[in-house]
């Protein structure tokens, strides 16, 4: 595998080049500490070309192409993803450190974006609306133009498949910036599209910081729409940048997602996500279900089946396909660790899983934690963790279990288990968040289900066919004929 993506690492109009400033970042594997190779670091100057270059593309191939055309060639591209799987399950693998098995099932998820947003770029519509008499109205879908992407690093590939593939559905032309610990996968999307046939400058790819291309794209006055997934806080600065120009955002920020669980829930059915909804990717996931709430009636029941459960939780190299695979960076495992001491200090450990014993040392591996009788105002129950790390919150009555799951400032996701056909209901209708999840959580991914939060989890929705509408403008057209 060629990992040196310093000379051939920006994607600008159909051609592989090296950031202007010739600035390179390395390439790290989590699984064991080591630099595997070098990224192009882009900055202003790159985003200033790839913007250039999605404006041209507007205008040429790729705008002159029929909604039919786009939708049969992102079809086209997505049997291309599928047919390089495993390459691409390995790649993601190496760069995020996530199980093999996981990656596999990312990749599987970009293919089908690319199945689902190329069979519906041809259905989106306007409407005709009745008017005065003498007149016909009707509304146009339009695509906004240049759209800006800033994604994260722990699913690069479902993020680059509910945002990029959606607005090229569209028509729109995108300028993508991957996140600097994980940009493997977005250069091999880039090649793998422009193979298939995707024109030069539909989708244009600038490698970087943060700080340097993912703020410039931010604040860029030739892009038309920006959306970004990631941290609340950078999602604030990427609004402020973008209301300078006045362009539209969609934010997909953090969570701290509750899963209700009422004494005649079926526990069977429910013990599998309680668990897997919080350590899935090691916990990095942004809909993770990790507050745990549980009703006084089948808490000890409930806490001592967790802590089976977690005992036998593995953490180890991704290649070794455990449970858990190691934590993105340093970094990220160091603020996750404040979290835990803090936990272990203050809180009951009930459960506690294992990084096995062969695990490279300079891998960044936490094992799999959950805490107990945590008071719903604690600071483990209240800030996102983003790592492996769950807290179970006991309570007494529906009321009760309302107001704790609305308790924090975030709005992304909900679970409720519960037999009781009536309280599934009234409770869909009192949580506060994006999606709600009735007897299982995560919907086993849902490509094709509208997602996003409230609060400061976000606002804007993506997946699903709900996406095309935020990724298009509405025109109104009035004709008056007499
Ligand atoms: P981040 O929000 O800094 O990074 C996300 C993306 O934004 C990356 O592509 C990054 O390069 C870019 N970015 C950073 N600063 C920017 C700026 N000033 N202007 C434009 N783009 C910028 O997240 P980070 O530092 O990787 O993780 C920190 C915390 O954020 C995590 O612990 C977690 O709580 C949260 N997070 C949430 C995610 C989600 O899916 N909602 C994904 C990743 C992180
Ligand atoms: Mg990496």
């Amino acid at each position: 595998m060629d990992l040196d993506f310093a000379r051939e690492g920006v994607f600008v109009g159909g051609r592989w080049r090296g950031a202007a400033s010739g600035e390179t970042l390395p390439i790290e594997n989590p699984s064991n500490g080591e630099t595997v190779g070098s990224l192009a670091a882009g900055g202003a100057d790159d985003v200033d070309a790839a913007v250039d270059a999605a404006r041209g593309a507007l205008s040429s191939e790729w705008g002159a192409l029929s909604a039919a055309e786009r939708g049969r060639l992102l079809a086209q591209i997505g049997r291309a993803v599928l047919a390089q799987a495993d390459r691409l399950a390995e790649l993601e693998a190496l760069d995020v450190g996530k199980p093999l098995k996981q990656a596999r099932a990312d990749v599987v998820a970009l293919a089908r974006y690319l199945e689902f947003y190329g069979g519906a770029a041809d259905k989106l519509h306007g409407e005709s609306i009745p008017y005065l008499p003498g007149y016909t109205v009707f509304t146009l879908r339009e695509p906004h133009g240049v759209t800006g992407h800033i994604i994260p690093w722990n699913y690069p590939m479902q993020i680059i498949g509910r945002s990029v593939v959606a607005a090229l559905a569209v028509g729109n032309a995108a300028v993508l910036k991957p996140a600097e610990q994980a940009s493997l996968t977005a250069l091999a999307f880039a090649r793998i599209a422009a193979e298939a046939g995707l024109p030069a400058g539909a989708l244009n790819v600038v490698p970087g910081t943060g700080a340097a291309a993912g703020a410039a794209l931010a604040g860029h006055p030739g892009i038309d729409h920006i959306s970004f997934t990631g941290s609340s806080g950078v999602g604030a600065t990427i609004q402020a940048a973008a209301a300078r120009n006045a362009v539209p955002v969609t934010l997909e920020l953090g969570g701290k997602s509750p899963q209700v669980v009422f004494d005649d829930a079926d526990l069977d059915k429910a013990l599998p996500f309680l668990v897997s909804a919080g350590i899935q990717n090691a916990g990095q996931t942004c809909s993770a279900g990790s507050r745990i709430l549980v009703q006084r009636g089948v808490y000890d029941q409930v806490a001592a089946r967790l802590a089976e459960r977690f005992a036998a939780l593995r953490s180890g190299p991704a290649r070794a396909d455990l449970d858990l695979g190691p934590i993105i960076s340093a970094r990220q495992k160091a603020m996750i660790e404040g979290f835990v001491e803090v936990a272990r200090r203050e809180l009951t450990l009930i459960g506690e899983g294992q990084v096995v014993a062969d695990a490279p040392s300079g891998g960044h591996y936490l094992p799999a934690m959950v805490f107990g009788d945590v008071a719903p105002d604690h600071r483990l129950a209240q800030e996102e963790i983003f790592g492996p790390v769950q807290v179970v919150i006991p309570f007494d009555t529906e009321e009760d279990a309302v107001r704790i799951a609305n308790g924090t400032p975030y709005g992304l996701v909900a679970g409720v288990w519960t037999r009781d056909a009536d309280r599934l209901f009234r409770m869909a209708r009192k949580l506060r968040a994006g999606q709600v999840f009735l007897n299982n959580y995560g919907a086993a991914g849902g490509v094709e289900l509208p997602f996003g939060g409230v609060g400061r989890s976000g606002h804007g929705r993506e997946k699903g066919f709900e996406a095309l509408y935020g990724f298009t403008v509405l025109k109104t057209v009035a004709a008056h004929h007499g």
